[in-house]
């Protein structure tokens, strides 16, 4: 039987995770100076809890959940997002007793049954920071704020900042009559889906990528015309704090994502390398979920980064993350009889601090050196019986070739290390 990874998913091997393992240090090391600490959710929670606050109309509930019935003929969903989770944890933890405003960040696998291309699976890893307590377009402007440090620090460039916002719930549905209003008159034109959405969801008509509804979206009232005064204060504030701090951006009327839960300012980060695919993060204030979720109400606003998409923009862009030679010191042998002192000297320089390799494939000495060298070790050494004897070993530095015969003791071999031959 030939067994594969399922469709959807994949393997991240050793010859990539170092890209991963630099990405989400670099990550860590942003959220810290933000002062946002780690949270940790389950995998799978009750599927209510997505459809609730996800929204049951959206693409997501409706065609994309990996839900099943467990045992106890509980309905439980793999997270298909991290939003929804972080706020059932805030509730039922009682996060909101505690100091306000709780400023989480995740990098967890999410799971949706999508129809696979590049950049677009079915188990993939988001980067998200969710800020809960805040109502200040400061929060908003923290969160793109963010993202910008991270795309910095990696050196990335050409990744178009779009913002808009929904408005609240009141200005919105004013809005949404206004549309329906416009949209009514040209109903027979509106591709079917776009017929659908009409009712069900009236908004997500500006997701259509067919050309006559594109045509009639373009000359549709827009929402950022249409804002209450609180809402298009926020708006404009927001403009203009990240043009103060020179983060570029494009308003766009039409970005209203695919999630029920947004009011307010929604924002996407989008690159034109990686193919059709190119939105890398998505974000917004949800002003409303908590209190949908049985919470108080709170104000919140966050953002999710696909870590899959951001790695291909890494590998599009030829940013170049160096995989460090990491082993210091390989040490070999001419057969078991050393195996003792070997593996004593290989604990007393882990112990140090040194990366150390040993010959776990009984490989014969010439093979041996050419492993040293493909591992990129630093410096080898072979222990037989002759150097037991002398109480000597020659250390090789496996770049320049150079040798320089030592006491076979932890400090003088580790002195090499630290200095050199
Ligand atoms: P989202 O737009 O559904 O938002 O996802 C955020 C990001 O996750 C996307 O921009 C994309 O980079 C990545 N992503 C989504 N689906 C896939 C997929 N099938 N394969 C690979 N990458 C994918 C959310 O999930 C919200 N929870 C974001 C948020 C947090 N809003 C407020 N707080």
């Amino acid at each position: 039987m030939n067994i594969q990874v399922p469709k959807g998913t994949k393997d991240t091997l050793p010859n990539q995770i170092y890209k991963w393992q630099y990405v989400e240090g670099v990550i860590k090391n942003i959220c810290k100076k933000f002062n946002i600490k780690e949270i940790r959710t389950p995998v799978f929670e009750y599927t209510e809890l997505f459809c609730r606050g996800v929204g049951d109309g959206t693409d997501i509930v409706q065609k994309e959940m990996y839900t099943f019935t467990d045992k106890g003929n509980r309905s439980i969903t793999l997270r298909p997002e991290g939003t929804a989770g972080i706020v059932r944890s805030f509730i039922e933890n009682n996060l909101e007793q505690e100091l306000l405003p709780q400023k989480l960040y995740y990098i967890l696998p999410m799971y949706r049954y999508e129809n696979i291309q590049k950049g677009r699976y079915r188990e993939f890893t988001q980067f998200g920071v969710e800020i809960l307590g805040s109502k200040d377009v400061l929060a908003d402007y923290q969160s793109i704020d963010i993202v910008n440090k991270l795309f910095k620090e990696l050196e990335l460039n050409d990744i178009e900042l779009q913002i808009n916002s929904i408005g609240c719930p009141e200005c919105r549905t004013k809005y949404i009559d206004k549309l329906k209003e416009y949209l009514n008159e040209r109903y027979d034109s509106l591709c079917t889906t776009c017929r659908t959405r009409y009712t069900s969801n009236t908004l997500r008509i500006f997701d259509c990528k067919e050309s006559k509804c594109k045509s009639i979206i373009a000359d549709a009232p827009k929402i950022t015309d249409n804002l209450c005064d609180e809402c298009n204060k926020d708006f404009e504030k927001l403009k203009e704090i990240l043009t103060f701090n020179n983060i570029e951006y494009v308003v766009n009327p039409i970005l209203v994502r695919g999630l029920d839960y947004y009011t307010k300012t929604v924002f996407e980060f989008v690159s034109n390398n990686i193919g059709s695919q190119g939105t890398i993060c998505g974000g917004g204030r949800y002003d409303k979920l908590i209190e949908t979720c049985g919470g108080k109400d709170t104000p919140a606003v966050g953002f999710a980064m696909g870590m899959d998409r951001l790695i291909l923009e890494i590998d599009q862009q030829k940013i170049d993350i160096i995989e460090l030679s990491n082993v210091d010191l390989y040490i070999g042998n001419f057969d078991n009889s050393t195996d003792k002192i070997i593996s004593k000297l290989a604990d007393g320089l882990r112990n140090r601090g040194y990366i150390i390799e040993t010959n776990l494939m009984g490989r014969a000495v010439k093979a041996q050196m050419k492993y040293a060298d493909k591992i990129n070790a630093k410096y080898s050494c072979i222990i037989g019986q002759d150097e037991m004897l002398k109480g000597k070993v020659n250390i090789r530095n496996m770049q320049d070739a150079t040798n320089n015969e030592v006491d076979i003791d932890i400090f003088e071999i580790a002195k090499i290390l630290e200095r050199g031959i």
